[in-house]
């Protein structure tokens, strides 16, 4: 079979799939409390789906190292190596003015070689993490499809090739009058092996076109059928009867349109992919209660839809603003789409989930990815290493009963930050995007007891929480995590006693 060559290739074929020196997780936020609304069940019995902030790569080693069961499906929508930097917009307070801040970077000093590199290691870790029966979804376009595939034909074997799925939407903005424009993605199919899962669902039908939708007629047993057909070049008037459900799935998928901001799933991310897309994904190649994974997770659009089918799910990411996106998704999921019936709430509760990275969590909190990766604002760093963001909240306590009222936040690097943001600012609540309590703080699991947030559509935010009772008396530590708009993470600690 021919394959692939590029350079430095031959230093990652055969690096041993088990890094011994790969380190463990640390739970940095539990969403157990938030989740579960009863005590009734053992906590340390029940399965909670994973959020792990960190490079793929070395969570991936971890993964495999930790032993964890085998992964049913994993879809990745990687960088494509476009050659440019990802933009967000943050928004900013209740009639969430918006200022673009930057993301993360696709380009690559060394080329398509570095990207194939990339993307070598990491495919070769999935795999091993794939269960017999799995399936691997990767989401491409014509920057890189071509040379992905002849590098999964390697890795997985031609023979597990299934589908090069082409998913086309309209490319409305397209400038180019110098070639034709570019309108589809690539979605290239492979499993681990022929023993493969793929269920024959209704769900995930395409649906008829309106021609067709309008020529359905239903006959007397109430199947349905258009008139139509043909032989030998001659148009027929046959009865042509077909599932009221619409078409099983060609390759080529043109019935799922692009997200659009006014959507309800739109979740602000540049690359995020529709909640349709991975539905006919998951339906098609898991069961409930399998095991999906998205190493590329972005704004979480795998894991809501796994969420939403009952799959328990693992979900990626190396930034913090991702890892933000991806918190708030799911912790307001039942406001979001029904899976089924789009135009219905989902209204269901949120089932146990927690967020892990390969380091503890620190008081020192998490810097906004923009001044991390680019080296940009170093001296923001610095200051950040030394002086953290202020709170200031009222503790209003009636014996066993506790309330947090946030006063102030404020930044001690104020000269730093863009004046278009400082302009927006109108009172102190503008800054805050989140933010969580944990009642009785061990300092080492943040467990969310009550949170308040803010999302691109639903710009009101709480500043005053839930009543709390502490059940026995003692002495408390009260942790409050607060996330600006900026991305910046901090965690103040106040200690109370409850009589
Ligand atoms: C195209 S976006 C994914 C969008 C996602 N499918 C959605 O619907 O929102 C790619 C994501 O991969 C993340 N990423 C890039 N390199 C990574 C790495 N080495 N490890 C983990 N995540 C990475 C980026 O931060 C970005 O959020």
């Amino acid at each position: 079979m021919p394959t692939l060559r590029w350079k430095d290739k031959e230093k990652y074929e055969h690096i041993s799939d088990i890094n011994h020196k790969a380190v463990s997780f640390q739970i940095n936020e539990d969403f157990y409390d938030i989740s579960l609304k009863t005590t009734s069940i053992d906590e340390d019995d029940i399965w909670k789906n994973m959020l792990i902030r960190g490079d793929n790569k070395m969570v991936m080693e971890s993964l495999i190292k930790s032993s964890l069961e085998k992964v049913d499906l994993i879809y990745i929508d990687p960088p494509f190596a476009t050659g440019g930097n990802f933009n967000y917009k943050i928004h900013i307070g209740e009639e969430g003015a918006k200022e673009v801040v930057e993301s993360y970077s696709d380009k690559w000093k060394g080329g398509i070689d570095s990207y194939l590199n990339f993307l070598y290691e990491r495919i070769l870790l999935m795999k091993h993490l794939l269960s017999e029966k799995g399936s691997i979804f990767l989401h491409l376009d014509w920057h890189i499809s071509h040379y992905v595939k002849i590098m999964l034909d390697e890795i997985f074997g031609e023979g597990n090739f299934r589908n090069e799925i082409i998913w086309v939407y309209p490319a409305a903005s397209a400038q180019t009058r110098s070639f034709f424009i570019r309108s589809f993605d690539v979605i290239l199919f492979y499993t681990k092996s022929d023993k493969y899962m793929f269920n024959d669902d209704p769900n995930i039908y395409m649906e008829y076109s309106d021609r067709v939708k309008n020529a359905l007629k239903e006959d007397e047993n109430g199947v349905f059928y258009y008139r139509g057909g043909s032989h030998n070049g001659k148009k027929l008037s046959q009865k042509v009867y077909v599932k009221q459900d619409g078409i099983f799935p060609r390759d080529f998928w043109h019935d799922i349109p692009y997200i659009r901001a006014n959507t309800a799933e739109y979740q602000g991310f540049s690359t995020q992919k529709p909640e349709r897309l991975l539905k006919r994904i998951i339906l098609a190649t898991t069961n409930k209660n399998d095991l999906v994974a998205d190493f590329f997770c972005g704004s979480g659009t795998t894991l809501a839809v796994a969420e939403k089918l009952g799959r328990r799910w693992i979900g990626c990411d190396s930034t913090n603003h991702a890892i933000h996106m991806g918190r708030k998704r799911l912790l307001n999921i039942n406001n979001s789409n029904d899976i089924f019936t789009w135009k219905k709430k989902y209204n269901q509760s949120l089932k146990p989930f927690k967020i892990l990275s390969l380091e503890g969590i620190h008081d020192k909190g998490f810097l906004p990815d923009k001044f991390i990766e680019k080296g940009e604002n170093i001296e923001l760093k610095n200051i950040f290493e030394t002086s953290k963001p202020k709170l200031s909240i009222e503790i209003h306590q009636n014996e066993q009963k506790i309330v947090i009222e946030l006063k102030d936040y404020s930044l001690p690097f104020m000269d730093q930050i863009s004046s278009k943001i400082r302009e927006k600012i109108k009172i102190f609540s503008d800054w805050i995007d989140y933010w969580a309590i944990d009642f009785s703080y061990s300092q080492n699991v943040f467990n969310v007891n009550w949170t308040s947030f803010r999302t691109p559509k639903m710009r009101k935010i709480e500043m005053r929480s839930k009543e709390h009772s502490h059940l026995k008396s003692g002495k408390y530590l009260i942790a409050i995590m607060i996330i600006d708009i900026l991305g910046i993470n901090t965690i103040h600690e106040f200690e109370i006693k409850v009589d």
